[in-house]
Parts: structure tokens; C-alpha cells; sequence
């Protein structure tokens, strides 16, 4: 799927909605919930102090990153200090400034497949070479050594984890986790670690941080965010954690390309760290409650399946008879006025699916978007092309 067939897709969800349908969108990645109001409380405050009006230290504020590494050290072993935490504007740049740090232009960077897609944007925008890993769906898409060995070179340079993962919703087991870890180690090879969605695990899976891991320091880098959990996909504020000696590397990158995150919304975050660090818990009920609406929409849809979310906010899912992804997307919005995105936009390994995103919906509106695909008329044509002209 390129760019243009996603835009058409976005393009004609709007135009559905303008002519009056009720679209509804399982599109984007986005959290139902807002900040805490301790974080819009700091940030009320900080506009009256003109110290927030400064840049802040390029690695973001002090109390940010002692507070960070605290709460990250309780909740899941991670041993980083402040040192060890750079502040970024979001998740993205915290990918991009470890890509940076990490990859030289011609280095192969291994992506477990079903994929980010903004993990190979800033892999092959800084001239890496990605180097998908295609992943085993009987095994829930959880990637496992086995599956990353044979992807692995002499120019291997880094492995990139993202767990729980967008697109799939899949946990790497901890024991496994272990193994891809020392694996990687012994053969020099950094593995990325994007821990964007580590408090949003459900019903027995185990989060286990890359910064938990022994000797993570020399071959570990983790990058998380605050906008999921906190609501806060406008505010951007994330996350690198490193070495303190790759961090003061990577400083120079930072300072490069944006000085240090924006420092009122720092303040926000530090707010919500220090008086709600465990807001996002709270909506974990309501997330099981609508995977639970999918997970029973999908029982009753005939040659649809699912291999079940354990973290995240996304149900991957796969229609029998091998449809090209793109024009099942379109074919289901055309239909059904249901959005959804082409599960080949994440890798070859996402073709054939759909990714469904379950955070801003109801269980109400996940129950009739599953009622409304099943009674989508099949596709008319595999060879018809991906997607029909009127997108
Ligand atoms: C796995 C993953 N990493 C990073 C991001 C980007 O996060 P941010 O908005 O903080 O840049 C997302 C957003 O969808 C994501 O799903």
C-alpha cells in the first residue's frame, strides 16, 4: 500500500462522513482518553513561570528524568538513572534519534514483520538498509529468535523489538525476550526496544522491559512515550533510554535537531509521573471490555480471524481466501463505512490483514462494526486490482 492509496482511503472516510454516513473509524492509533489533570493542571501553571518559557537542558529536565528512571525502575526492574534518559518529542523522534545514534548509512536493521511502518521510514531515511523478519502467526505474531536468525547478517547493526506491537497487538515473551537479547549481544547487534505501549498489557501477559535485561547498557536501547498511556499524542513528549555514553552521543543529535523537548509540556508529564503514574491502568477494564466485543463480533463472522490482542489498542485480523489487504480495506469502507487500515502498510507480513484500532471506540460501535463486515459481500475479483477507481 503506498501513501496515496492510504491518503485515497482517509480521503473517502471523509467524503462518507460529509455525505452523512456513520463512519466509523478503527483507523488510527489513537487513545479514547485524555491527559490527567494533573498534567493539564502543570501545564496551566508552568504558562505563568517564565523559567518554562526557556529551553530546558538538551537531555530534558533533571526532575523529568529522576523521576522517570524511578517509576520505571518500581513498575518494571529497569536499572536506568536520569544518565541513562534523553526526553524526546515523542516516540518517533526518541526512534529516530537511537536510529541515528546506532545505524550508519548501508547498516541492515532487522524489523520483525508485521512492522511499525515509522520504524522503516527512519531506518531508510537515514540511508539504513530494512530488513523485514517475517513473523509466525500460529505463534501470535510473538517474535521469537527463530524467526530473526536467519534475517541476520554480517552487516547486521540493529534489531528492532516493538512490544506490545503496533500493528498486531502481540507481547514478546519474557524467556524469549532473554534469548533474543544475549542472542543479539554475542553478535553485536543493538536492539531497539520500542516499549510505546508497556502499560497497556491485558489479561496475564507480562511486559518485560529491554532495560530490565542484563548487560542492557551495551547493546540495549528503549524507546517509550507518554502518548498513549497519558493521553497525550499532542503534547509529545517521549523517551530514549541508553547507555549514559551512547545518551551523550546522541545529545549532540538531539541538540541538532530540536534542543530539548517542549519544556511546558515536561512539566506536565512530570506532573502526571509523579501524581498519576498509574492513570492508564484505569482504562485496561474498558480495553478488555471492547476486545471482548471484537473478540465475539468475530465469532459470529464466518472466514474471519484473529489471533487475540495482548496488549495495545489493535486487533489484527484476516479474512480467509488471501485478499490483497488494500482492496479489502477499500472494498469494507466502500461497503460498510468502516475504516480500517490495510495490514500491508506494515510489512509483507501484514498482507491479507487488517489492523482494527479498538482505542477510541466503543464496544457498542466495535459490536456493529464486526455486524456490518460480515455482511460485506465478498470481494469481486482478486485480479481486479487493490484498490477500486472511485478511491
Ligand atoms: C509503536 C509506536 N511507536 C511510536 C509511536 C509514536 O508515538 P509518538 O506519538 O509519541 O511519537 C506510535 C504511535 O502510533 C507507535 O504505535
Amino acid at each position: 500500500v503506498s501513501e496515496a492509496q492510504f491518503d485515497a482511503l482517509k480521503l473517502k472516510a471523509a467524503q462518507l462522513r460529509a455525505a452523512g454516513h456513520d463512519v466509523i473509524n478503527l483507523g488510527q492509533a489513537v487513545p479514547g482518553w485524555g491527559p490527567p489533570p494533573s498534567a493539564t493542571a502543570a501545564a496551566a501553571a508552568a504558562l505563568a513561570d517564565p523559567e518554562a518559557h526557556l529551553y530546558s537542558a538538551d537531555a530534558g529536565l533533571i526532575e523529568l528524568r529522576e523521576a522517570l528512571a524511578a517509576r520505571l525502575r518500581e513498575t518494571h526492574g529497569a536499572t536506568a538513572t536520569a544518565d541513562d534518559i534523553i526526553i524526546t518529542a515523542g516516540g518517533n523522534q526518541a526512534f529516530m534519534l537511537a536510529a541515528m545514534s546506532v545505524i550508519d548509512a548501508g547498516d541492515e536493521v532487522i524489523l520483525p514483520s508485521p512492522l511499525f511502518i515509522n520504524h522503516r521510514m527512519s531506518v531508510e531515511a537515514i540511508g539504513g538498509v530494512p530488513i523485514e523478519a517475517p513473523l509466525q502467526e500460529q505463534h501470535g505474531f510473538r517474535p521469537r529468535w527463530s524467526d530473526i536468525a536467519p534475517a541476520v547478517t554480517a552487516r547486521t547493526r540493529a534489531l528492532v523489538l516493538c512490544s506490545p506491537s503496533n500493528p498486531t497487538g502481540a507481547v514478546v515473551d519474557p524467556d524469549e525476550l532473554q534469548r533474543i537479547s544475549s542472542e543479539a549481544r554475542r553478535r553485536d547487534i543493538t536492539l531497539i526496544c520500542d516499549e510505546t505501549y508497556h502499560r497497556l498489557v491485558f489479561g496475564g501477559a507480562v511486559h518485560c522491559s529491554g532495560a530490565s535485561l542484563p548487560h542492557w547498557r551495551d547493546h540495549v536501547v528503549v524507546v517509550g512515550t507518554f502518548s498513549k498511556s497519558f493521553g497525550m499524542t499532542g503534547w509529545r513528549i517521549g523517551y530514549m533510554l541508553a547507555s549514559s555514553t551512547l545518551c551523550d552521543q546522541a545529545i549532540k543529535i538531539q541538540d541538532a535537531m530540536i534542543i530539548c523537548a517542549p519544556v511546558i509540556a515536561q512539566r506536565a508529564v512530570l506532573a502526571a509521573i509523579g501524581q498519576d503514574w498509574d492513570y492508564p491502568l484505569r482504562f485496561l477494564p474498558e480495553l478488555e471490555a471492547r476486545r471482548a466485543a471484537l473478540r465475539s463480533g468475530f465469532e459470529q463472522v464466518p472466514g474471519w480471524r484473529w489471533i487475540e490482542a495482548m496488549g495495545g489498542l489493535f486487533a489484527f485480523v484476516r479474512v480467509d481466501g488471501s485478499h490483497s489487504a488494500a482492496a479489502l480495506a477499500a472494498h469494507a469502507l466502500e461497503q460498510t463505512q468502516v475504516v480500517t487500515i490495510p495490514g500491508s502498510m506494515f510489512g509483507r507480513s501484514g498482507e491479507g490483514y487488517l489492523r482494527l484500532s479498538y482505542g477510541a471506540a466503543t464496544a457498542a460501535q466495535l459490536s456493529e462494526a464486526c455486524r456490518r463486515l460480515g455482511r460485506m459481500t465478498p470481494l469481486p475479483d482478486e485480479s481486479a486490482g487493490p484498490i477500486p477507481p472511485s478511491i
